[in-house]
């Protein structure tokens, strides 16, 4: 798991910003001032094996006498397990293991729950034996929707209520908000539940040797996973190995062993084989987390001269079985008085999970929605509005300045009154919306080895998620050791190496990057001792570029980097190092701009360009760190124009648990996509991965309403929807 401040972000339980802290340009690990590396285009060093597909994935292990496990769950909602036979599958011909994951007189909450496992020679041999289990369930009643769950006669589910409710928060004087203002806007919002869509599903391979464990998974966290392996299995940590070569996204979902990681462990044991479980397309919708749904109700109030007086929010959502749906509400934007309430409303569905910058997209689409109405109602420019609301400006709270710099790139000046009046059915229209994260990160360690033939290796017990963050450590050491990035080999994904914490909350490059500047600074100290006598300087005055070990500020006196190892004889340096304050920070801001097309005829809506401005501190690799805003746009894509969650209402089972009918953007929804990343070295490093998923559907639905002049206040914005408003507005409604 990452650090308690990481983790409350991810939960989006952190309601401030996280106080800026900028780079210390004293420490002696300092970022160089000119940089041959940092902040240019790197490739990816494992993109080759990527393309070539020779990566191995968790997916793609193979061990000698594998076995394959699948999952029973549960096909109802909510239902008492009586009694769990496993004989008729054991007895199965090729059957290796099998086990039960609910005890008799527990409960399954909903359609996907885990019951029983088993171990096989095949995939279809266990999928033959997992029909072959019996189990006898008590079917007891349930909630397949929100409005079920919240009406008075609906059956009690959840120990201790279907809805919980949470404090109030309250600030300043509503009272006398409402009554400065000059126009009053009330409306409801909605977004769906969405789910996470990693490319490898989840699960792992489990090998045993002896009382030893070792995992191949697809995790987040190769540690905390160790540890959650270990906590489960009641095993030392020191006994188990968790291994993430490569992996195929997780966003905030893939923490620890889960359900059926231990499930795989405890079948490996039994069977006393390796056993490969990973999840099929279904489960991980059903089973492996989701976005929580939000819906609101909202009352705001703005002064004739477009100050916010007033904001008074009543807030839903449910994040399936007993899970939580809070979410940062009002966003960003300063409403001196204002109150909100929010409820968690339970359902028989599968629970919620940290998903890409945990809860800010709802966040964000309520309050953005809410402000382009406001604008609206003082006949002021969206842009304008906001500028005048936002909080003072400050290093992690760049809007201002961001809304203006992409005004003129995104051509705002030409962004017509809401309502498209270009003849034909095709309406176009422009949105923005702005955000805010944390990314800051801390506590890793790291191991560099300057082998005698001149080899590198940088080691830590990070992953890369499929970020970059391999190509990252190895940018980092090439810049300190002055070689090229094809020079340092690079060792990550293994709980065998220096410790790092889980990859969330962005926290990833913040906590890694210092730790590798300091230990292959450190490691070059070393090297600058052992040459030290040959160059007749003492060690502090040489340092290392352009391939060449030498005396600081004269390259021609010194030694090439081979030459320089050789005198290393047979004995490597090797050190060891860990984060230190001073070289990366938290706090980040952006904004973004969106086109879209609607066609008025057929609802369909498309979006054309978006421009997302963003900050990160300073940029280790520009090419990396544009495409996580890349990837974090096409996800805002899907969530405002196609994914949902459907759950029918009268069984609580997903009608779209695939990928034909379960939407993401395909290759013909992705639209032009500008990117201006704002770096600021002189703060340090800072994540990235979450904060550009955040404003994307605000930006698309604020700019649905300024192409068709009437608001969809729901997403994913479905033709259904947006022909629905348009009747709605023929019919009399306002805008
Ligand atoms: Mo993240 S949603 O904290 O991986």
């Amino acid at each position: 798991m990452a650090d308690e401040t990481a983790r409350a972000e991810a939960e989006g339980q952190v309601a401030e910003v996280a106080a800026p802290a900028t780079a210390n340009p004293n420490s002696p690990y300092a970022w160089p001032k000119e940089s041959r590396l940092l902040s240019t285009r790197v490739n990816r060093i494992d993109g080759t094996l990527k393309v070539a597909g020779k990566a191995k994935y968790s997916y793609d292990m193979q061990r000698p006498g594998m076995l394959y496990a699948r999952i029973l769950r549960s096909p109802h909602p909510h239902a008492r397990v009586v009694s769990v036979d496993l004989g008729p599958a054991r007895a199965m011909r090729g059957v290796k293991a099998a086990l039960t994951i609910v005890q008799p007189g527990a409960k399954v909450m909903y359609v996907g729950d885990e019951v029983a496992a088993v171990a096989a020679t095949s995939e279809d041999i266990a999928r033959d034996a997992i029909r072959a289990i019996t189990v006898r369930y008590e079917v007891l009643p349930f909630l397949a929707t929100v409005e079920q769950a919240l009406r008075p006669e609906a059956p009690a589910v959840f120990e201790g209520g279907n809805v919980k409710e949470s404090q109030v928060e309250e600030e300043g004087n509503l009272q006398a908000g409402f009554a400065a203002a000059a126009h009053i806007v009330e409306q409801a919002y909605n977004t769906q539940v969405q789910t996470h869509v990693s490319l490898e599903t989840h699960g792992c391979v489990c090998e045993w040797d002896g009382d030893k464990l070792t995992a191949w998974a697809s995790t987040q966290a190769v540690h905390g996973t160790r540890e959650g392996f270990a906590t489960s299995l009641e095993i030392p940590q020191a006994n188990v190995r968790v291994i993430t070569e490569h992996m195929g996204g997780g966003f905030g979902s893939k923490f620890g062993p889960d359900v059926q990681g231990v499930t795989c462990a405890k079948l490996a044991r039994e069977a006393k084989a390796p056993v490969h479980l990973l999840l099929d397309r279904r489960e991980e919708h059903l089973a492996s987390g989701n976005r929580p749904s939000a819906y609101a109700r909202i009352k705001a109030g703005v002064s004739a001269d477009g100050m916010l007086t007033a904001f008074d929010g009543e807030t839903w959502g449910t994040g399936g079985a007993g899970a939580a749906s809070g979410f940062p509400l009002p966003y960003i934007y300063a409403f001196p008085n204002r109150r909100r309430v929010h409820k968690d409303v339970y359902i028989n569905a599968g629970q919620q999970r940290a998903m890409r910058a945990p809860g800010h997209p709802q966040g964000c689409f309520i309050t953005e929605m809410l402000m382009d109405e406001l604008a609206d109602r003082v006949k002021m420019d969206p842009i304008e509005f906001r500028i005048r609301n936002l909080p003072p400006q400050a290093p992690n709270a760049m809007w201002r300045e961001y809304f203006k710099i992409g005004a003129q790139r995104f051509g705002w000046d030409k962004r017509h009154a809401t309502g498209d009046q270009a003849p034909g059915p095709i309406k176009r229209g422009m949105g923005c919306a702005a955000n805010r994260w944390g990314g800051g990160g801390r506590g890793t360690q790291a191991q560099c080895e300057i082998l005698p033939d001149g080899g590198v290796v940088m080691r830590c017990g990070t992953q890369d998620l499929g970020v970059g963050t391999r190509t990252l450590m190895a940018i980092i050491t090439a810049e300190t050791l002055g070689l090229p990035v094809s020079a340092i080999k690079v060792e990550l994904g293994d709980s065998n190496l220096p410790f790092s914490g889980g990859s969330g909350g962005s926290t990833t490059a913040p906590a890694v990057s210092p730790a590798i500047r300091v230990t292959a600074s450190k490691a070059l100290q070393e090297l600058a001792g052992r040459v030290a006598p040959a160059l007749g300087v003492p060690a502090d005055q040489i340092t290392a570029s352009d391939g060449r070990v030498h005396v600081k500020g004269d390259p021609s006196r010194g030694l090439s980097w081979a030459d320089a190892c050789r005198r290393l004889q047979t004995t490597p340096i090797s050190v060891n190092g860990q984060w230190e304050a001073g070289l990366s920070a938290s706090g980040t801001s952006g904004v973004q701009f969106a086109e879209v097309e609607v066609d008025v005829e057929t609802g369909v809506a498309k979006v054309s360009r978006i421009l997302c401005v963003q900050d990160c501190g300073l940029v280790v690799n520009q090419l990396a760190a544009e495409s996580q805003c890349i990837g974090a746009m096409i996800m805002g894509v899907g969530y405002a124009l196609y994914e949902d969650r459907i759950l029918d209402r009268n069984t609580a089972t997903m009608v779209n648990p695939n990928m034909e009918w379960y939407l993401v953007p395909g290759m013909s929804d992705v639209p032009a996509i500008d990117i201006m990343l704002m770096n600021q070295p002189e703060r340090g490093v800072i994540g990235i991965g979450e904060p550009p998923t955040i404003s994307t559907a605000a930006a698309i639905a604020n700019a649905v309403a300024n192409a068709i002049g009437v608001r969809v206040r729901s997403i994913p914005i479905t033709p259904q929807k947006v022909l629905a408003a348009l009747d709605g507005e023929r019919a009399g409604g306002t805008l």
